[in-house]
């Protein structure tokens, strides 16, 4: 395979050195990363960019045991994806990602929290746009790296880090996503505090997280999962015809280390704590605007806690075979 930068032009000035308060800037050497005014060196791992900081001392357990689970179930799969047309016509025929793409539009900047294997920071990158991925996991990482190499994706970037201590500038990003991630760390809401920073005032933060109360028959499944086996799962009987695909998906969803629910009247106190203005849901809350908007990014109405109520129960007959994420889309104030 032809090497490949591992930063895009534009990516490359908005990292910092990791675990200090300073913007410092950051440069590539032979070997690795080296921070402009320190000297520091951060060499690759595995071949992969590191600016990893550890989580602070009481998150330690939590992320020790997700990186340990992650660099073993390198999440999502490829299986199947592995050239890019293929990835880009799943990433069409998917409403979510497809809808995603429209919003952000053209010649963006992008940063993926939790990018896992990448898939969906090698689909943004589609439209001129330039994105970021990080995560924990070298082996996710890893499998990022090898596909933007095999299709040359120059505009899509990955590095190893830390959600708590990331090693990019505040105020960066026109886009900020976070999906199916900040429910696996010590402290969802601190994690939320710390990607909002990256974003710029008036871009876009979108969080994917599991949902109380429609996460609650995957709970029940769990329990039931090694008597009647994976067919007890809605995903792997109708979607995944791949038996590693299936594997990974059935580890990720049922033998988790860590996980949290969340609810959307809980993620609008977070948006309030981090001005951050609300957009939309996605699935839309009942009776608002946001079941006719036309775009992911619109301005939509939030209902009032009797409807976020009722359209959360509604999920338990959607989304919770599915796994039960929703995604909360805002704006931060400038
Ligand atoms: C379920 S996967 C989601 C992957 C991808 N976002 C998707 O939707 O397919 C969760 C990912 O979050 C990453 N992760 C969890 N805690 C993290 C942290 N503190 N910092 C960076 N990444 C983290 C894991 O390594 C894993 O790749």
């Amino acid at each position: 395979m032809t090497a490949i930068a591992p930063f895009s032009p534009r990516i490359l000035p908005l990292l910092k050195a990791p675990g200090r308060d300073d913007d410092t800037s950051m440069t590539l050497d032979g070997e690795g990363l080296r921070c402009i005014e320190t000297g520091e060196s951060y060499p690759f791992l595995r071949g992969i960019p590191s600016l990893y900081h550890p989580s602070p001392e009481e998150g330690a357990d939590v992320t020790a045991r997700i990186r340990s689970f992650y660099e073993e179930t390198p999440f999502p799969s490829y299986e199947g994806l592995e050239e890019f047309g293929e990835l880009v016509s799943k990433g069409q025929s998917n409403p979510f990602s497809r809808q995603l793409l429209d919003a952000i539009g053209y010649n963006k900047l992008v940063l993926e929290c939790g990018c896992g294997t990448g898939q969906l920071s090698h689909f943004l990158q589609l439209n001129n746009n330039h994105t970021l991925g990080i995560d924990l996991s070298l082996a996710s990482l890893g499998l990022a790296v090898e596909h933007k190499t095999r299709n040359q994706l120059t505009r899509a970037s990955f590095c190893q880090m830390n959600i708590f201590e990331l090693a990019i500038k505040d105020d960066s990003f026109d886009v900020v996503i976070s999906h199916g991630v900040l429910h696996h760390t010590f402290d969802a809401r601190r994690a939320f505090a710390s990607i909002v920073r990256k974003c710029k005032p008036g871009g876009i933060v979108m969080v994917g997280l599991y949902n109380k109360p429609a996460r609650f028959p995957t709970w029940l499944r769990s329990k039931l999962i090694r008597t009647f086996g994976p067919k007890i799962d809605y995903v792997v009987r109708n979607r995944i015809k791949d038996a590693r695909k299936a594997d990974v998906w059935i580890k990720d969803q049922y033998f988790n280390p860590h996980e949290t629910w969340h609810s959307i009247g809980e993620v609008l106190g977070w948006f309030k704590e981090n001005d951050i203005e609300f957009l939309n849901c996605s699935p839309a809350i009942m009776d608002t605007d946001g079941e006719t908007a036309g775009g992911l990014f619109d301005r939509t109405g939030p209902g009032g806690s009797y409807r976020r109520a009722v359209t959360q129960a509604s999920w338990l007959a959607t989304i919770a075979r599915e796994g039960a994420l929703f995604d909360v889309i805002g704006r931060r104030m400038a």
